[in-house]
Protein backbone atom coordinates (compact mmCIF):
# COMPACT_ATOMS: atom_id res chain seq x y z
CA UNK A 1 0.00 0.00 0.00
CA UNK A 2 1.25 3.43 -1.35
CA UNK A 3 0.99 6.42 1.09
CA UNK A 4 1.28 9.98 -0.53
CA UNK A 5 1.55 13.18 2.12
CA UNK A 6 -0.69 15.56 0.99
CA UNK A 7 1.44 18.53 2.12
CA UNK A 8 -0.98 21.46 1.04
CA UNK A 9 -1.52 22.62 4.44
CA UNK A 10 2.01 23.19 4.93
CA UNK A 11 1.50 26.03 2.67
CA UNK A 12 -1.88 26.79 4.22
CA UNK A 13 0.05 27.67 7.57
CA UNK A 14 2.84 29.61 4.73
CA UNK A 15 0.40 31.86 3.11
CA UNK A 16 -1.75 32.92 6.37
CA UNK A 17 1.29 35.23 6.46
CA UNK A 18 2.61 35.41 2.73
CA UNK A 19 5.93 34.89 3.99
CA UNK A 20 8.58 32.02 3.54
CA UNK A 21 8.12 29.21 6.22
CA UNK A 22 7.00 27.08 6.86
CA UNK A 23 8.45 25.57 3.47
CA UNK A 24 6.71 22.75 1.39
CA UNK A 25 9.70 21.53 0.00
CA UNK A 26 11.48 21.12 3.71
CA UNK A 27 8.27 19.03 4.83
CA UNK A 28 8.10 17.11 1.42
CA UNK A 29 12.01 15.99 2.36
CA UNK A 30 10.72 14.93 6.18
CA UNK A 31 7.86 13.26 4.65
CA UNK A 32 10.03 11.20 2.32
CA UNK A 33 12.48 10.26 5.53
CA UNK A 34 9.43 9.40 7.32
CA UNK A 35 8.43 6.56 4.77
CA UNK A 36 5.89 8.68 2.30
CA UNK A 37 5.97 6.96 -1.13
CA UNK A 38 5.04 10.16 -2.90
CA UNK A 39 4.18 13.86 -2.27
CA UNK A 40 0.68 15.47 -3.29
CA UNK A 41 -0.32 18.79 -4.17
CA UNK A 42 -3.24 20.62 -4.83
CA UNK A 43 -2.35 23.65 -7.26
CA UNK A 44 -5.68 25.65 -7.24
CA UNK A 45 -7.14 28.04 -9.22
CA UNK A 46 -6.93 30.62 -6.24
CA UNK A 47 -3.53 29.70 -5.28
CA UNK A 48 -5.11 29.56 -1.79
CA UNK A 49 -1.86 27.77 -0.34
CA UNK A 50 0.18 26.12 -3.08
CA UNK A 51 2.05 28.20 -5.56
CA UNK A 52 3.53 27.86 -9.06
CA UNK A 53 7.02 28.26 -7.31
CA UNK A 54 5.97 25.54 -5.07
CA UNK A 55 5.17 22.85 -7.51
CA UNK A 56 8.34 23.74 -9.69
CA UNK A 57 10.59 23.44 -6.39
CA UNK A 58 9.16 20.36 -5.60
CA UNK A 59 9.77 18.76 -9.32
CA UNK A 60 13.10 18.86 -8.92
CA UNK A 61 13.28 18.21 -4.83
CA UNK A 62 11.14 15.08 -4.86
CA UNK A 63 12.64 12.09 -4.39
CA UNK A 64 9.84 9.92 -4.63
CA UNK A 65 7.18 10.82 -6.68
CA UNK A 66 5.12 13.97 -6.94
CA UNK A 67 1.69 13.16 -7.49
CA UNK A 68 -0.15 17.17 -8.87
CA UNK A 69 -4.23 17.63 -7.96
CA UNK A 70 -5.60 20.15 -10.00
CA UNK A 71 -8.86 21.14 -11.53
CA UNK A 72 -9.49 20.97 -15.49
CA UNK A 73 -9.29 24.69 -16.11
CA UNK A 74 -7.01 25.10 -19.25
CA UNK A 75 -4.33 27.01 -17.07
CA UNK A 76 -3.42 24.70 -14.63
CA UNK A 77 -3.61 21.87 -17.07
CA UNK A 78 -0.74 23.25 -18.86
CA UNK A 79 1.32 24.21 -15.89
CA UNK A 80 1.03 20.35 -15.32
CA UNK A 81 1.49 19.56 -18.94
CA UNK A 82 5.01 21.73 -18.71
CA UNK A 83 6.25 20.53 -15.36
CA UNK A 84 5.45 16.87 -15.54
CA UNK A 85 4.74 15.55 -12.60
CA UNK A 86 4.63 11.74 -12.06
CA UNK A 87 0.82 11.53 -11.85
CA UNK A 88 -2.20 13.90 -11.87
CA UNK A 89 -5.28 13.72 -10.47
CA UNK A 90 -7.73 15.83 -11.80
CA UNK A 91 -9.95 16.97 -9.19
CA UNK A 92 -13.67 19.21 -9.21
CA UNK A 93 -12.87 22.95 -8.18
CA UNK A 94 -15.11 25.12 -6.14
CA UNK A 95 -14.28 28.17 -5.36
CA UNK A 96 -15.79 28.73 -2.03
CA UNK A 97 -15.79 25.26 -1.35
CA UNK A 98 -13.16 24.63 2.00
CA UNK A 99 -12.01 21.73 0.41
CA UNK A 100 -12.63 19.27 -2.61
CA UNK A 101 -16.25 18.26 -1.27
CA UNK A 102 -17.00 15.67 -3.86
CA UNK A 103 -15.57 13.51 -6.78
CA UNK A 104 -15.52 14.67 -10.32
CA UNK A 105 -18.83 14.53 -12.08
CA UNK A 106 -18.77 12.46 -15.18
CA UNK A 107 -22.04 12.49 -16.31
CA UNK A 108 -22.81 13.61 -20.05
CA UNK A 109 -20.34 15.54 -22.03
CA UNK A 110 -17.31 15.94 -20.37
CA UNK A 111 -15.34 18.10 -22.85
CA UNK A 112 -13.37 20.20 -20.51
CA UNK A 113 -12.27 16.69 -18.49
CA UNK A 114 -11.63 14.99 -21.72
CA UNK A 115 -9.12 17.70 -23.13
CA UNK A 116 -7.63 17.48 -19.69
CA UNK A 117 -6.82 13.94 -19.85
CA UNK A 118 -5.70 13.82 -23.36
CA UNK A 119 -3.43 17.25 -22.56
CA UNK A 120 -1.64 14.86 -19.75
CA UNK A 121 -1.26 12.04 -21.17
CA UNK A 122 0.22 13.19 -24.50
CA UNK A 123 2.62 14.75 -21.77
CA UNK A 124 3.60 11.34 -20.50
CA UNK A 125 1.61 11.93 -16.99
CA UNK A 126 -0.15 9.08 -15.51
CA UNK A 127 -3.60 10.17 -14.61
CA UNK A 128 -5.93 9.74 -11.98
CA UNK A 129 -9.82 10.56 -11.19
CA UNK A 130 -11.06 11.65 -8.10
CA UNK A 131 -14.78 10.03 -8.29
CA UNK A 132 -17.18 9.03 -5.75
CA UNK A 133 -16.87 5.10 -4.84
CA UNK A 134 -19.55 4.73 -7.46
CA UNK A 135 -20.69 2.10 -9.77
CA UNK A 136 -21.71 4.89 -12.49
CA UNK A 137 -18.27 6.95 -12.24
CA UNK A 138 -16.23 4.03 -12.18
CA UNK A 139 -18.02 2.83 -15.70
CA UNK A 140 -17.49 6.91 -17.02
CA UNK A 141 -13.81 7.17 -15.37
CA UNK A 142 -12.79 3.56 -17.26
CA UNK A 143 -14.12 4.62 -20.73
CA UNK A 144 -12.58 7.72 -20.32
CA UNK A 145 -9.42 5.68 -20.70
CA UNK A 146 -7.39 6.78 -17.06
CA UNK A 147 -4.87 4.75 -15.33
CA UNK A 148 -5.99 5.01 -11.80
CA UNK A 149 -9.46 6.55 -9.80
CA UNK A 150 -9.26 8.33 -6.26
CA UNK A 151 -12.13 6.86 -5.01
CA UNK A 152 -13.55 9.69 -2.12
CA UNK A 153 -13.34 8.66 1.15
CA UNK A 154 -15.40 11.41 2.52
CA UNK A 155 -18.35 9.85 3.45
CA UNK A 156 -16.61 7.11 5.10
CA UNK A 157 -14.67 9.79 7.57
CA UNK A 158 -17.67 11.75 8.49
CA UNK A 159 -19.60 7.92 9.27
CA UNK A 160 -17.51 5.51 9.98
CA UNK A 161 -18.18 5.51 14.14
CA UNK A 162 -21.67 4.83 13.35
CA UNK A 163 -22.10 3.09 10.36
CA UNK A 164 -19.62 0.66 8.33
CA UNK A 165 -22.24 0.98 5.33
CA UNK A 166 -19.84 4.03 3.86
CA UNK A 167 -16.56 1.25 4.35
CA UNK A 168 -18.51 -1.44 2.49
CA UNK A 169 -19.43 0.97 -0.60
CA UNK A 170 -15.88 1.95 -0.81
CA UNK A 171 -14.83 -1.85 -0.84
CA UNK A 172 -17.59 -2.47 -3.47
CA UNK A 173 -16.17 0.09 -5.60
CA UNK A 174 -12.48 -0.66 -5.31
CA UNK A 175 -13.27 -4.37 -6.60
CA UNK A 176 -15.37 -2.83 -9.38
CA UNK A 177 -12.83 -0.30 -10.19
CA UNK A 178 -10.44 -3.43 -10.48
CA UNK A 179 -12.65 -5.12 -12.50
CA UNK A 180 -12.38 -2.48 -14.49
CA UNK A 181 -8.56 -2.84 -14.60
CA UNK A 182 -8.52 0.70 -13.24
CA UNK A 183 -5.55 1.05 -10.31
CA UNK A 184 -7.56 2.23 -7.39
CA UNK A 185 -6.34 5.16 -4.69
CA UNK A 186 -8.67 6.53 -2.05
CA UNK A 187 -8.28 9.76 -0.17
CA UNK A 188 -9.93 12.52 1.81
CA UNK A 189 -10.49 12.91 5.38
CA UNK A 190 -8.62 9.97 6.52
CA UNK A 191 -7.03 10.07 10.18
CA UNK A 192 -4.77 7.84 12.56
CA UNK A 193 -8.34 7.21 14.05
CA UNK A 194 -10.14 5.99 10.63
CA UNK A 195 -7.18 4.45 8.07
CA UNK A 196 -6.85 1.36 9.23
CA UNK A 197 -10.04 -0.24 7.74
CA UNK A 198 -9.50 1.61 4.45
CA UNK A 199 -5.52 0.41 4.64
CA UNK A 200 -6.92 -3.18 4.63
CA UNK A 201 -8.75 -3.04 1.52
CA UNK A 202 -6.80 -4.84 -0.60
CA UNK A 203 -8.04 -3.69 -3.89
CA UNK A 204 -6.95 -0.28 -2.59
CA UNK A 205 -2.97 0.87 -4.07
CA UNK A 206 -2.72 4.37 -2.50
CA UNK A 207 -3.80 6.49 -0.53
CA UNK A 208 -3.62 10.61 -0.06
CA UNK A 209 -3.79 11.65 3.46
CA UNK A 210 -2.91 15.08 4.31
CA UNK A 211 -4.71 17.79 7.14
CA UNK A 212 -4.61 14.55 9.29
CA UNK A 213 -1.20 13.98 9.32
CA UNK A 214 -0.27 18.22 9.07
CA UNK A 215 -2.32 18.31 11.87
CA UNK A 216 0.00 16.06 14.07
CA UNK A 217 3.13 17.34 12.45
CA UNK A 218 2.55 20.53 14.73
CA UNK A 219 3.00 18.77 17.66
CA UNK A 220 5.53 15.66 16.66
CA UNK A 221 7.14 17.24 13.51
CA UNK A 222 6.63 16.15 9.97
CA UNK A 223 9.00 12.83 9.76
CA UNK A 224 7.67 11.01 12.90
CA UNK A 225 3.55 12.17 11.95
CA UNK A 226 4.22 10.35 8.61
CA UNK A 227 6.12 7.54 10.49
CA UNK A 228 2.90 6.71 12.85
CA UNK A 229 0.83 6.83 9.76
CA UNK A 230 2.84 4.45 7.92
CA UNK A 231 2.78 2.31 10.47
CA UNK A 232 -0.84 2.32 10.97
CA UNK A 233 -1.18 1.47 7.36
CA UNK A 234 1.47 -1.05 7.07
CA UNK A 235 -0.16 -2.72 10.12
CA UNK A 236 -3.42 -2.88 8.69
CA UNK A 237 -2.15 -4.28 5.19
CA UNK A 238 -0.25 -7.98 7.17
CA UNK A 239 -1.97 -10.91 6.60
N1 LIG B 1 -7.31 13.34 -2.18
C1 LIG B 1 -7.82 14.41 -2.85
C2 LIG B 1 -8.19 14.23 -4.28
C3 LIG B 1 -7.97 15.65 -2.21
O1 LIG B 1 -8.49 16.69 -2.89
C4 LIG B 1 -7.55 15.78 -0.88
C5 LIG B 1 -7.65 17.10 -0.20
O2 LIG B 1 -6.80 18.01 -0.81
C6 LIG B 1 -7.00 14.65 -0.24
C7 LIG B 1 -6.92 13.44 -0.90
C8 LIG B 1 -6.50 14.72 1.15
O3 LIG B 1 -7.55 14.95 2.04
P1 LIG B 1 -7.22 15.25 3.55
O4 LIG B 1 -6.46 16.53 3.60
O5 LIG B 1 -8.57 15.33 4.17
O6 LIG B 1 -6.40 14.09 4.06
Amino acid sequence: MRLYVNIDHVATVREARRTDEPDPVRAAAAAERGGADGITVHLREDRRHIQDADVRALRTAVRTVLNLELGAAPEIVRIAGRLKPFQATLVPERRQEITTEGGLALGGATPKIRTAIARLTAAGIRVSLFIDPDPGAIDRAAALGVAAVELHTGRYARSWRKSDAALRALERAAAHARGRSLAVHAGHGLTYDNVQPVAALRDIEELNIGHSIVSHAIFLGMEEAVRRMRQLVDEARRP
